[in-house]
């Protein structure tokens, strides 16, 4: 890509952006959140243009990008999965391997399912993925699920064919133990020719399985390293413009002081039966893989969903909670995992979706009072570092991340007495994540308690002050505090740990 520029009312995503991608190289893409990232992509991929004056060239194709559309990258062999996926949870593997291409046709009765599944099979066996077509792809590992997505990006292109394959944070949930199973493929496919474009904020990742890293902030590209020549610190500089502080928690004693959640044998969805207590001032961790419950257990205390048994206590008070409302009544705060689907209201403004949960505070005598609530919106996007060029912007036109931090900083604008946290920082960038766990910890140190969820098992090690271990819906051991790190926690969630940890 050659002089590439792109903007939006009121902001420039890219400027004059050279770039280029060798062919059947890993190259990351890092950069803050709003930094141009998934702009790049998509003028790579033709859905936007960019201005007059750039060009991008593929192989020998070369093409002017005002010019650019999907048909022409498409055809030069770009192939993009995005973070969500794309995939249907409740459909089989090869359902999904034939939706969007065409289901193979028999002359008599519609689909020939014989067909697509013979053409299934040696697709699963041409990009080595364990799953057999039959499978729901609801119970395939998160791993699993992204090399189905990667397989139907790319099932038609030849095994020679040198393409471009673009990942958009589809590794954001893995921890890196499967990030590391799903690398092993990307390689294959790169020794074949591939070419392979990763974008992602986790650096140490980014570092350990990439050859080249570019690094874009606020729009400029600046520039490009081999993966061997730069260390995490000097990458974090280059993504944030200025050394981090490690934010790490000072270790403390755990459940001490008076307790901010109580949780009495619950059952609900996978869960069963789990106790636990959370202190005030005290960061609970819960550490499991997809499917082990985690999800639906915070859910469930926030009456998201309705549990089939269990008591809840906020502040040593029961409670009674019904649906969200309640919870929400009793000082609890969900930050859910799908933000973007189950969180945001997408067409609406960023000031709007920031007081959500306190709207009520902007209406009176049956008027709305927007000025205020822009007022007070614009000093939480200061205080939460959102990037955005107004309040009144519709929130899907933010970047990832910075959506992120609204909805965050919807929920923690009420004061809550309990955060429930799940994958907080999942497409956050390493600068906001420091944010993210400063703004946290302060409702924490003024006698909130949290729950969080992490799949990153740094991020546990880093933020909680005890970190339970879910599996299959119960609590498989708890790990004080001394003793969380990636490697304990990683080894519990995958193999149940031994006997001699505490199991309650
Ligand atoms: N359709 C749009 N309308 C207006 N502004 C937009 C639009 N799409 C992107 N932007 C703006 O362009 C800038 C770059 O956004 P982009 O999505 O490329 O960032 P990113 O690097 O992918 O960030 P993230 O890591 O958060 O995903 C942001 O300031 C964003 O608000
Ligand atoms: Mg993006």
């Amino acid at each position: 890509m050659r002089g590439l520029d792109k903007t939006f009312p009121g902001t420039t995503a890219l400027r004059n952006v050279d770039w280029e991608l060798r062919a059947g190289e890993i190259h990351a893409l890092c950069g803050g959140n709003g930094s141009g990232k998934s702009t790049l992509i998509k003028i790579l991929s033709g859905i936007y243009k960019g201005s007059a004056g750039g060009t991008i060239r593929i192989a020998d194709a070369e093409v002017a990008a005002d010019e650019i559309n999907p048909k022409w990258s498409h055809e030069a062999g770009v192939r993009v999965v995005h973070q969500d996926l794309g995939l249907f949870p409740d459909m089989t593997v090869a359902e999904n391997l034939s939706l969007g291409r065409g289901f193979e046709k028999s002359r008599i009765s519609g689909i020939s399912w014989r067909k697509v599944e013979v053409r299934v099979r040696e697709l699963l066996e041409r990009f080595e993925i364990e799953a057999s077509p039959a499978t729901l792809l609801s119970s395939l590992s998160p791993a699993v699920r992204t090399e189905v997505a990667i397989a139907r990006a790319l099932q038609d292109q030849g095994d020679q064919h040198r393409g471009t394959l673009i990942i958009d944070e589809a590794t954001a949930a893995l921890p890196l133990h499967e990030a590391q199973a799903l690398f092993a493929s990307l390689r294959r496919f790169a020794a074949r020719g591939q070419s392979v474009v990763f974008v992602s904020h986790r650096l140490d990742e980014v570092l350990s399985l990439c050859d080249r890293v570019s690094v874009l902030r606020d729009g400029d590209m600046q520039g490009t390293w081999d993966t061997a020549s730069i260390d995490e610190a000097a990458l974090i500089r280059l993504v944030v413009g200025k050394d981090l502080e490690q934010v790490r928690r000072d270790a403390r004693p755990s459940t001490q002081g008076p307790s901010a959640l109580k949780v009495s044998e619950m059952d609900v969805g996978p869960v069963s039966g789990v106790s636990f207590e959370v202190a005030r001032g005290e960061i609970l961790g819960i550490a499991g893989l997809l499917g082990s419950g985690r999800s639906e257990l915070l859910r469930g205390i926030f009456g998201d969903l309705e549990p089939r048994r269990g008591a809840v206590e906020v502040d040593g008070q029961p409670i009674r909670v019904r649906r969200p409302a309640d919870a929400m009544s009793a000082g609890i705060a969900l930050i859910p995992e799908d933000r973007a689907v189950a969180a945001a209201f997408a067409d609406q403004s960023l000031s709007m979706n920031i007081s959500a949960a306190v709207l009520r505070r902007y209406w009176r005598r049956l008027r709305m009072r927007p000025r205020s609530m822009a007022r007070d919106a614009r000093a939480l996007v200061g205080q939460f570092g959102i990037k955005a060029a107004r309040v009144d912007q519709a929130i899907d036109t933010l970047s990832g991340g910075n959506q992120q931090k609204a909805i965050l900083a919807r929920w923690l604008q009420r004061d809550p007495r309990v955060i429930l946290l799940d994958e907080p920082t999942q497409g956050v960038d390493v600068g906001a994540r420091a944010e993210i766990y400063r703004l946290i910890g302060e409702r924490v140190a003024a006698g909130a308690g949290a729950v969080l969820v992490a799949s990153d098992f740094e991020e546990l090690a880093s933020f909680a002050d005890r970190v339970l271990v879910l599996r299959d819906g119960c609590i498989q051991a708890e790990v004080p505090c001394a003793e969380i790190t990636p490697h304990r926690l990683s080894q519990l969630v995958y193999s149940g740990g031994e006997s001699h940890v505490a199991v309650h």
